[in-house]
């Protein structure tokens, strides 16, 4: 089936909020793709109602809490730990009930990292009857922009517990020379409630390491964070993100059980990222702004497609192609875009007529006659003069 790899993303995404209806529906089609001999596919949907309910089993409620963070009980009114000098917060506590971050899209692989790790902790009574521990510290490491704040969020969510997120840049920077101080305040404050503790911009410890001057401070620092977290050990859940995994010092890497390396999303995840932005499903032009966003993070790909939708909206033509939107959109946003689709949007019609319809299958005839707003017949003539007839017309 054309284009089953974003219907089953699409799936995935909507299992998520588990719903019987659904299940049902999804049931339907496999059904109805075993009957048309699509074997492969259909069992791919059945394998993917399996996973889901699987995670669903193991929801939060579920959870041994006690399992996986030790202390008292957090509430709203806590008393964060501050500067002694600035009185500056260390940290931000996030309740249960505030968190509400979506999982983000991720490959296969990724995600079933994330599920393993979410078994763990929901089966932790069966881990600790076998004399082993869940895992309790988690390193996620990728490019900016990529999902790992918000990972970092879904996973506490799972946990039903209330997250403390210390961004160490702020940290450092603005306490050098109280940071070992800091540190410690921070994580006695994390060991003593439920709750998990959150390490963002984990790397500007290592970064401390440029600094000539610094020496004896980096040193103090990386020690108290090496104690700090070897003293956290059966007290909670604490993550650690960076998007310099590299200058991590190799002994503060070994501390984390579980490693997560975040991708950058693949066509596929652009593709439904930028639809869930534009609220109207997987339009054709959703898959443009996909593919103009290649190699660029989620992030990037919501930013272009609020602007797309910004455009579209406000434009003085009612009638401009989505192309020429899509190509002033381009034009005017600094987003990491591949300078080979900057050099591809900018072409003729005709030329960038064939680039996207050799583009990976993506686009078919009807989808590319709507973004260029012309018919199907022009579509195919400007394939044929180009290169004979169009690999995928699809219609
Ligand atoms: N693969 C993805 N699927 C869906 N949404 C994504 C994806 N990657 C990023 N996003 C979205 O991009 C936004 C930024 O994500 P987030 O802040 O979690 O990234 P980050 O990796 O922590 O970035 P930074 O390194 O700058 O801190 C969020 O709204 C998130 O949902
Ligand atoms: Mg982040």
């Amino acid at each position: 089936m054309q284009h089953f790899s974003i219907l089953k993303s699409l799936i995935r995404v909507a299992l998520a909020h588990d719903s019987e209806p659904l299940r049902h529906q999804v049931e339907r089609l496999a059904a109805a793709m075993t009957d048309a001999g699509d074997d492969r596919d259909a069992a791919a949907l059945v394998q993917l109602l399996n996973s889901r309910e699987r995670s669903t089993k193991l929801a939060p409620s579920r959870m041994k809490r006690s399992t996986i963070a030790a202390g008292e009980r957090m509430t709203a009114s806590v008393r964060v730990p501050v500067d002694k000098d600035s009185a500056a917060p260390l940290a931000t506590v996030y309740m249960p009930e505030a968190l509400d971050a979506t999982l983000p899209l991720f490959p296969a692989s990724v995600q079933d990292n994330v599920d393993a790790l979410v078994r763990e902790w929901a089966k932790a009574d069966q881990l600790l009857e076998a004399g082993m521990q869940p895992s309790q510290s988690l390193l996620i490491y990728g490019a900016p922009g990529t999902g790992k704040t918000t990972v970092a969020m879904w996973l506490a969510q799972q946990l039903h517990l209330p997250v403390v997120v210390a961004r160490l840049d702020g940290l450092i920077s603005s306490f050098l020379g109280n940071t070992a101080r800091n540190l410690g305040s921070l994580f006695d404050f994390a060991n003593r409630y439920e709750c998990v503790l959150v390490l963002d911009e984990f790397d500007a410890i290592a970064k401390l390491r440029d600094d000539p001057n610094e020496v004896g401070e980096i040193k103090r620092v990386v020690n108290a964070l090496l104690q700090n977290m070897d003293a956290r050990e059966g007290r909670g859940v604490t993550i650690g993100l960076t998007n310099h995994e590299m200058l991590l010092d190799p002994a503060i890497w070994r501390r984390f059980e579980v490693q997560l390396a975040v991708p950058l999303p693949g066509l596929e995840q652009r593709t439904v990222i930028a639809s869930r932005l534009l609220d109207d499903g997987l339009t054709a032009e959703a898959k443009l702004i996909a593919w103009l966003c290649d190699g660029a993070s989620g992030a990037e790909v919501q930013t272009m497609a609020t602007k797309y939708r910004k455009r579209r909206l406000l434009r003085d033509d009612p009638n401009a192609a989505p192309i020429e939107t899509a190509l002033q959109v381009a034009r005017s946003t600094s987003i990491r875009v591949e300078s080979d689709r900057r050099r591809q949007i900018e072409l003729d019609e005709a030329p960038l007529t064939v680039e996207l319809a050799t583009a990976d299958g993506l686009f078919n005839h009807a989808e590319l006659a709507q973004l260029f707003k012309c018919s199907t017949k022009t579509i195919q003539r400007r394939l044929s003069e180009f290169v004979g007839e169009g690999p995928n017309s699809g219609e």
